[in-house]
């Protein structure tokens, strides 16, 4: 698949499993050092996890950070909005630097409507759906998305257990994907590990994000790490 990112990704072209550590397990004290370390550990994107204390319990970072780290790489950032309402945050992320912006299927009523609004912000779109959430609440926003993220974990902590029932549901929204023609990544996010990455590109999945497969042994890791989950 074409990369959706024609300056960030300008040599990826094919089909290729990229990985994208999500920051959730960094150290939040070194942000900036984290990113410059996985870049230089063969991560294709950074995975970045917002959340409000309302759509889920947790709460990490906001656009300030987000825009203070955006100098830090030339990697795209693939920002995973956990909040509702959400409509009130996605210019912010938009001008804090963000390439992809994901919501939330869950996260209101005007889905359409929030996947128009990231896109006329010049961004690529998103949507994510829960463990309990179907894959058929999609087929009326497939012509309007660049990724759709499988959520295998219920959102708003690390380092939680893959939920293996949602390996179906990767299988169906690849099909979806297939069928509808259109260069749409399908991301896994959640409980993602060395052992289970296989089964889960096998069963459709582009986009692998991992935090604690990731981080594990700190930044000496990382490379390594990245590679055990890219099967290299
Ligand atoms: C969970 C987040 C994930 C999380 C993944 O709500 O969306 O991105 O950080 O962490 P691991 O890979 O540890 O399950
Ligand atoms: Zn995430």
């Amino acid at each position: 698949m074409q990369g959706l990112f024609s300056k960030r990704e300008a040599s990826m072209t094919g089909p290729m499993i990229r990985i994208a550590p999500s920051l959730l397990s960094a150290d939040f004290a070194k942000l900036g050092s984290e990113i410059r370390a996985l870049d230089e550990s063969g991560a294709d994107w950074i995975h970045i996890d917002i959340m409000d204390g309302h759509f889920v319990p947790n709460i990490t970072i906001g656009p300030g950070v987000v825009r203070a780290l955006r100098p830090v790489t030339n990697l795209p950032f693939d920002v995973h909005l956990m909040a509702a309402p959400v409509d009130n945050l996605i210019p912010r992320f938009a001008e804090a630097g963000a390439d992809l912006i994901t919501v939330h299927q869950e996260a209101g009523p005007h889905l359409h409507r929030s996947l128009q609004l990231i896109k006329s912000l010049g961004k690529k779109a998103g949507v994510s759906i829960n463990p309990s959430t179907s894959a058929e609440t999609l087929r009326f926003v497939m012509d309007s998305v660049d990724l759709i993220l499988v959520m295998t974990v219920n959102p708003g902590f690390g380092g939680q257990s893959f939920i293996e029932n949602q390996i179906e549901k990767i299988r169906t929204v690849k099909k979806m994907i297939v069928a509808s023609e259109r260069p749409i990544h399908l991301e896994v996010d959640g409980g993602v590990n060395r052992k289970n990455v296989a089964q889960i590109t096998e069963a459709g999945a582009d986009v692998i994000v991992a935090g604690t497969a990731t981080f594990r042994g700190g930044p000496d890791c990382y490379r390594d790490n990245i590679c055990q989950l890219r099967g290299a």
